[in-house]
Parts: C-alpha cells; sequence; structure tokens
C-alpha cells in the first residue's frame, strides 16, 4: 500500500509573507516522518481568483481550468496541514477562498494545522478554521502547532528559527494526523 499523501498548504500570499518559511521547517520535518508522502502547495502560486465559479462545488462541474487544477491537486492528497497566519482574530481570506471553491475533494479527509501571528500564536486563525473545515466534512485535528511573535522567530536574513520545543509539537502533529490518515484514532490527549 502506497502511503497516505500529504499536502502542506501555505495560506498567505502577500509579498513578504512569512509563511514560505515556517512551512519549509514543517515540510521538512514531515520529509524526515516515515509514512506519509509530502508535498508543499503555495496558495501564491496555485493563484485562484476569488471564487468566480457559478455552480455551487459540490456538483464538482468547474468552467474554469484554474477550478479544475485545484480540484486535481487536492483530490490527490489523503490529509492536509494548512500553514496559516493571524489576520484581524481569524484566518487569512485567500486560505478561505481555496477552501470555498472545492467541497467533494475535501470530504472525509484529516486536516491539521500550524498557525502564527503575535500574542494569539495563530489560535484565533485556527479556533476559527475548525468550524470551515467541519462544514466541509474534513476532520480536523484537536491539537495544533502554534507559533507566537512569529517576528521573534525570524533572523534578520529572513530564515525561520524554531523555537525550543516547537519541532517536537510538529512531529506529534504528524503523528496523530498519520494515525488518522491511516485509520486509527489519534492519541487523546498530548
Ligand atoms: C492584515 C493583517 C492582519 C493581522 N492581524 C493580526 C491579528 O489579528 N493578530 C495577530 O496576532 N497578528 C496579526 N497580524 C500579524 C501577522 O500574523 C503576522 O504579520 C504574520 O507574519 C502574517 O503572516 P504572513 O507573513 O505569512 O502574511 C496581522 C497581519 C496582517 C498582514
Amino acid at each position: 500500500m502506497s502511503p497516505p499523501k500529504l499536502q502542506i498548504i501555505i495560506g498567505s500570499t502577500r509579498p513578504g509573507r512569512r509563511g514560505p518559511a515556517i512551512a519549509a521547517w514543517f515540510h521538512a520535518l514531515a520529509l524526515k516522518h516515515p509514512g506519509f508522502d509530502t508535498e508543499l502547495v503555495d496558495l501564491a502560486e496555485v493563484g485562484l481568483p476569488l471564487l468566480d465559479e457559478p455552480h455551487p462545488p459540490q456538483r464538482g462541474r468547474y468552467e474554469h481550468e484554474h477550478s479544475r487544477r485545484w480540484s486535481e491537486t487536492v483530490s490527490a492528497a489523503d490529509a492536509y496541514v494548512f500553514v496559516v497566519p493571524e489576520y484581524n482574530h481569524s484566518f487569512n481570506a485567500a486560505t478561505k477562498n481555496a477552501l470555498d471553491y472545492l467541497a467533494r475533494e475535501w470530504r472525509g479527509k484529516p486536516v491539521a494545522f500550524v498557525g502564527y501571528g503575535g500574542v494569539a500564536a495563530g489560535a484565533r486563525a485556527v479556533q476559527a478554521l475548525v468550524p470551515v473545515v467541519t462544514a466541509l466534512g474534513m476532520v480536523p485535528l484537536s491539537g495544533a502547532v502554534h507559533i507566537p511573535f512569529v517576528r521573534l522567530s525570524f533572523t534578520e536574513d529572513g530564515r525561520f528559527e524554531p523555537a525550543p520545543g516547537l519541532d517536537d509539537s510538529a512531529t506529534g502533529l504528524l503523528d496523530d494526523l498519520l494515525r488518522i490518515a491511516m485509520g486509527r484514532p489519534a492519541t487523546p490527549v498530548r
């Protein structure tokens, strides 16, 4: 049996964003983690316009090539990790738009979050995402990785330096996600 495919989705799209460096760190850990076949997906590269499909996504009748490509990309994965910033006490609009584009492609699949921001460490972004992915029929993990005061985890030349303990937190998240992706229950409390 081939390993489950994990997509690590970079949610932020603005120039100068910190998301890609954080996602690269998480991706490197995921590549070392036995069990997943992992790929990075960058919403800035996917380049979806604001939802412009005339039909509800539940029907899977896409008129635009960008929607069909996005559908194919997402369909290929068995589990997802969204790397999401906190914007105005929620998650960013590009992430919501990317989720809204599709329906069946997400359904029934486990999802976890790496949230980052200021004092709230992206917690409000992650909290706001949970009902959205639940509405899509996804299975959100109860735990998440949080990065507080994200600016302080970056060197002057733009490298992400995870705080002590963050690697363990990310590996624990991958362990739980893999268990769910393989149809086994996650550990109850971490
Ligand atoms: C539009 C905007 C709104 C923000 N709102 C919040 C916020 O409500 N809470 C917070 O902790 N950080 C907030 N921040 C700080 C971001 O979380 C931080 O700048 C982070 O690096 C943004 O992710 P990005 O660099 O990948 O775009 C905000 C940043 C932006 C650009």
